[in-house]
Formats: C-alpha cells, structure tokens, sequence
C-alpha cells in the first residue's frame, strides 16, 4: 500500500507546491498567493503530503494579526491543495490535523479559516468563534479555531499578499 508522508516544505519543494495549487483550484490565483506570502516572509507553517515521493498536497498556514487594543498574533490557514486525483482520500484532513498539532505545540492559540463550514467544522472551525471579528470577509465562511486564550473580536489583518489590508 502507498503510503502518504507528510513534511515541513522546503524551497526544493516551490514548483511542485505550484503545480499541485494550480491543479486543485485550477487556476494560478492560489499559487501565486503561496508564492507572495512566503515571498514577503508571511508564512507561518508549510507541509506538503508526499506519496512516492511526488508532491500531492499542500498546506500553508500563515501569520494573521487580529487588532483590538494591541496585535495578537493568530494563523490563517489558507490555502490547501490536494492532487485532484487523490481528493477524498484523507490527504487534507492529516495535512490540516498535522498542521494543528504542530501549531499548538508551538503556541499558536487561534486559527482562522475562509471556507465552507461542512469541511472545516469537522477540524472544530466554526463560524460562532469568528463571529465578532472585523473583516471584509465577515460572513458563515469565516471561521475560526482556538487552542487556547484569544481574542473574539477585533480587526482581522492578512498578510499583505492576500491583498485586503
Ligand atoms: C478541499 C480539499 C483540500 C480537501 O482535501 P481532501 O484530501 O480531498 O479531503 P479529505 O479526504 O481529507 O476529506 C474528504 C471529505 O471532505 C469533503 N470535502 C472535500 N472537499 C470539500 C469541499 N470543498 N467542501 C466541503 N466538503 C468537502 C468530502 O466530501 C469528504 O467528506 P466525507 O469524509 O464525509 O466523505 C481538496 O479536495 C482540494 O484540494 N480541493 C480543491 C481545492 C480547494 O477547494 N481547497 C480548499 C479551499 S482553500
């Protein structure tokens, strides 16, 4: 049986994190986000899912400010990309777990995420949690996870290459 490993991304690693964004959404808008946030220093934690030894799945997670009355340092996970021809196997789901679990053991305490709920509820997003934020994204897409003591409310601030301030 294939086995699918799962790794911290490195630059060998940039073309085919192009090539598997590009495939999933099928466009180049995603890749060249993933791009632009590691360019301007933005990302957070990148793994990538290998199986026999091709790149299949990408993850980023990158640094997001949530402004109240000071910054508090929280993640966006965005984006993540599975080779279409291994979608529905459980490569996103390790991606995402593994990605948490290395987050939180790192001290990160919230995550927030822009997707459809039915997917990302089951890592326990939920909208309630991101309710009291400020963003242009407001809305049941936006939600959010928290590990620890965070923030509800405040002005949500994406790394410069999401292009919303
Ligand atoms: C969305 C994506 C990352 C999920 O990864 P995956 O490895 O295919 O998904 P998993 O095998 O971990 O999970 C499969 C489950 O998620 C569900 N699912 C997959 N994509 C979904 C989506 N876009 N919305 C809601 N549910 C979705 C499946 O129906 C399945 O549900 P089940 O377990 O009840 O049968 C992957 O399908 C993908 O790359 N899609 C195209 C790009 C994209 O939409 N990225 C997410 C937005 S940033």
């Amino acid at each position: 049986m294939t086995e699918t490993g799962i790794r911290t991304a490195t630059d060998a690693d940039r073309a085919a994190i192009f090539s598997v964004e590009e495939a999933a959404f099928a466009r180049t808008d995603e890749a060249e986000l993933v791009d632009a946030i590691r360019r301007d220093g933005d990302a957070v934690l990148e793994l990538v899912a290998e199986r026999d030894r091709a790149l299949v799945g990408h993850v980023l997670f990158s640094r997001l400010g949530v402004d109240d009355t000071s910054r508090f340092a929280a993640v966006a996970l965005a984006p993540v990309a599975i080779a279409p021809a291994l979608q529905g196997r459980g490569i996103g789901t390790a991606l995402i777990q593994e990605g948490h679990r290395r987050l939180r053991a790192a001290g990160e305490r919230l995550s927030v995420v822009l997707g459809d709920p039915a997917y990302y509820g089951r890592f326990g997003y939920t909208h309630r949690r991101a309710a009291g934020f400020e963003s242009l994204f407001q809305g049941n897409a936006l939600q959010a996870l928290a590990w620890g003591a965070a923030p509800a409310t405040g002005r949500l601030v994406y790394p410069r290459a999401f292009g919303v301030g």
